[in-house]
């Protein structure tokens, strides 16, 4: 894959270990559930490590100091539905009061196009630092189309963050949003020409919600 400067791909043996096993057929839907949010977990870790931040004074029982926290409120999840809404207990594990908002997309099976079926932004989402998540990066349509969505609601500093990518999904995002930054634990070989990524995991909704 082309190497994009605005695309950061995880090599943690960690990580590996975990998408190996999430990978797996035999691997359940509670297994698979709980592997979600730990890699996600993971991942948030690094991509949110310029997350905004104030200065605080904090008194220890010797003196008084300044120290770093996390701007409250500074932070604003948003899944794309369904698979999407598997990792935010994974991001809010680190960020508890992170808000939460939800945009509705399933792919037309045919064109493998987009289709929006729901959005609801928290207020004040333009003034914040929005995760976009959700666990495949495939043909790049839905993370295109909810990234268009945030840009026209006026939000300016948007992460989009993958489990697994491919690499038509990966350039294309990257090259139609080169100011977002793109966070994929792993890039796999290639689309099949239903739009699954190989060797993927198959349908991440499908196995997080047990609906196949
Ligand atoms: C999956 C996945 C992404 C999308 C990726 O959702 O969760 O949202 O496909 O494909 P793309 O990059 O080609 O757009 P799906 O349409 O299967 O809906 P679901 O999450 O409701 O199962
Ligand atoms: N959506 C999925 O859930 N899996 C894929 O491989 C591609 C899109």
């Amino acid at each position: 894959m082309k190497q994009f400067k605005n695309v950061v791909v995880f090599d943690h043996p960690l990580i590996k270990h975990k998408v190996a096993i999430l990978r797996d057929e035999n691997t359940d839907m509670k297994k698979f559930r709980e592997l979600v949010e730990e890699i996600t977990t993971l991942m948030t870790y690094e991509s949110l490590k310029d997350a905004p931040t104030v200065q605080v004074k904090v008194k220890t029982p010797l003196e008084e100091t300044e120290q770093t926290m996390i701007k409250e409120n500074s932070i604003c999840i948003v899944p794309i539905l369904r698979a999407g809404l598997g990792m935010v207990n994974g991001v809010h594990v680190l960020f508890p009061t992170a808000k939460v908002g939800h945009i509705g997309m399933y792919r037309n099976e045919k064109t493998l196009e987009p289709v929006v079926y729901y959005c609801k932004l928290p207020e004040g989402i333009d003034k914040k630092v929005v995760l976009v998540i959700d666990p495949m990066l495939a043909t790049g349509g839905s993370a295109c189309d909810a990234i268009d969505l945030l840009k026209q609601r006026g939000c300016k500093r948007i992460k989009l963050m993958s489990i697994i990518g491919a690499p038509e999904g990966i350039e294309r995002v990257a090259t139609t949003h080169p100011d977002v930054n793109i966070y994929v634990s792993t890039v796999d070989r290639q689309l099949n020409e239903h739009g699954y990524i190989l060797p993927g995991l198959g349908d991440a909704g499908d196995r997080l919600f047990g609906t196949k």
